[in-house]
């Protein structure tokens, strides 16, 4: 068991916590689904005490996702621990999370807590959540600018008090591998000891990008839990990248020498569903999941390639279910758009496989051949949120080149159609109004994005947007040929999120 590395997944809980991100639960569910085919073993499922929306995820997770244990986050307070507990009640295998800062700065600037406070509410919130649970994790936050003395002090209370799992976060990404190592060892030597039961765990933020170094250093001091997002998403320059983990190890087990239970095959696909979720684009060259990542632009390199992969390549592509080789054209049939999605580990209901059938129809008409980009681009556009959603029908514009243009936008709402005219300083912008009239919800636009899907004057464009509708975000995705269309149908399909949670929403009604 010690040779095992256990792989705790916190994309929904500190991933989420990234700017400009709001999952909605079923959002959470299907990405918690996907980890659970990637076999990570923890899955952080979120913060259940920090608002109804957590809880209901925490609660759906553990309710509906199999295999991985589902953990949530807690302060120290009683009432987090309750909540967390709650919250996870339908799981098979669970754990509670808890967590307090130990740095100077945060217990003086933060909690206006002295250090003896902290420790006693330690004591007691460990053993409050052990009264609910057997696995317990416990994280002294910001330890790495906290007093290493003070954090063996805390770690120690808490395994006293019932913890089972001691994390170590680098919260602001401050660290140094070496510094982080010598934490690490003192941490293990002094706190774990000869104590089988005790887990030691990295949670590393990367303001300085030393997230996956410094993790990876730390399983040479004993650490046999890393924590990671997927795409490396979280607080500000994010958390480490659970994917990169993942493959550090299996590609350098002569390295590592530590096991993990992971299904490689699932990386890719988890991925690009987290991307397409959070609205937050995979930097081109990112490691291992990157669009350039097994990409070989120079001849020598590609020369190489072809004689023999291992020549540039240290991992397959096939091992992380990269599959580049899928294109449709216009005389394929429902079957083999099936076939494709299949391929792409893409599960849509019958309504929307309908949709994106026809509109991959439409664009595959237009511009002949379309690959796996574009086709997961559809299935993103079209994927509805309920049956209350508009769908694009048409768009025009008047206006010359030297007047104000005005735009009509026309919907399709279950057999109404809706036609909006409104003017803007721009064709985008006037169309962007037209679709806030027909919706009756006024948002602001806080990222657009156009990137080719495909080269040649009549390429293929994806465009991905994200809109704030009161103190909520939401990201929308449309792909055409035409950049204008494709930006409406981004703005659409944010409206359609939007229009669906607007229930929840505290604000943004024009009406
Ligand atoms: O970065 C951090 O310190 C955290 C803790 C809650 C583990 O996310
Ligand atoms: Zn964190």
């Amino acid at each position: 068991m010690q040779d095992q590395l256990i792989i705790f997944d916190t994309t929904l809980r500190d991933g989420e916590q990234a700017p400009g991100i709001a999952l909605s639960p079923d959002d959470k569910v299907a990405i918690a689904t996907q980890l659970a085919k990637l076999r990570v073993d923890v899955i952080e499922a979120g913060f259940a005490a920090s608002s109804p929306g957590d809880f209901t995820a925490v609660a759906r997770i553990a309710d509906e996702v199999d295999g991985p244990v589902i953990a949530s986050l807690a302060r120290t307070h009683p009432d987090d621990i309750e909540q967390a507990a709650e919250a996870l009640r339908a799981a098979d295998r669970k754990r509670i999370h808890v967590f307090v800062s130990t740095s100077p700065i945060h217990m003086e600037q933060m909690l206006r807590m002295t250090p003896s406070e902290v420790m006693t509410s330690v004591t007691e919130s460990v053993r409050l959540a052990r009264r609910h649970v057997d696995d317990v994790e416990f994280s002294p936050q910001d330890a790495t600018r906290s007093d290493p003395d003070f954090v063996i002090e805390v770690c120690r209370a808490a395994v006293d008090a019932g913890a089972t799992t001691i994390n170590i976060p680098d919260t602001v990404g401050y660290a140094m591998p070496e510094d982080f190592v010598a934490l690490l060892s003192k941490v293990y030597a002094e706190v774990r000891g000869g104590n089988e039961d005790v887990i030691i765990s990295t949670h590393c933020h990367n303001d300085l990008g030393l997230a996956v170094a410094n993790s990876l250093s730390a399983i040479h001091a004993g650490a046999r839990q890393i924590e990671g997002a997927i795409n490396g998403i979280g607080e500000r320059a994010g958390n480490t990248s659970t994917e990169e983990v993942i493959m550090a190890v299996s590609t350098r087990q002569d390295h590592f020498g530590v096991e993990i239970g992971a299904d490689t095959t699932e990386i890719f696909e988890t991925s690009r569903l987290v991307s397409s979720l959070t609205g937050y684009p995979i930097q081109y060259n990112k490691a291992v999941v990157g669009r350039n990542a097994f990409a070989h632009e120079s001849g020598i390199h590609q020369h190489g390639v072809l004689r023999h992969r291992e020549t540039y390549e240290i991992m397959d592509p096939a091992s992380i279910g990269h599959q580049s080789m899928i294109v449709l054209g216009k005389h394929s049939g429902r079957a083999a758009f099936a076939d494709a999605l299949d391929k792409l580990g893409i599960t849509v209901e019958d309504v929307d496989f309908q949709r994106a059938f026809d509109r991959f129809k439409e664009l595959a008409d237009r511009k002949g051949e379309i690959g796996e980009e574009g086709i997961r681009a559809i299935v993103s556009e079209e994927t509805g949120t309920g049956t209350e959603e508009m769908s694009l029908v048409s768009i025009h514009f008047s206006g010359g080149s030297q007047e104000t243009p005005v735009a009509t936008v026309t919907l399709d709402r279950d057999g109404e159609v809706i036609e909006v005219e409104a003017q803007g300083d721009g064709m985008v912008n006037a169309a962007f109004v037209a679709v806030q009239d027909a919706y009756r919800i006024a948002a602001t636009l806080t990222d657009y994005r156009v990137s080719p899907l495909t080269s040649g004057a009549d390429a293929m464009a994806k465009v991905e947007v994200v809109i704030k509708v009161g103190a909520a975000t939401f990201p929308g995705r449309g792909v055409s040929t035409d950049v204008v269309e494709g930006s409406v149908r981004a703005m659409v399909s944010a409206m359609n999120k939007a229009a669906a949670a607007a229930g929840a929403l505290d604000g943004g009604q024009v009406e």
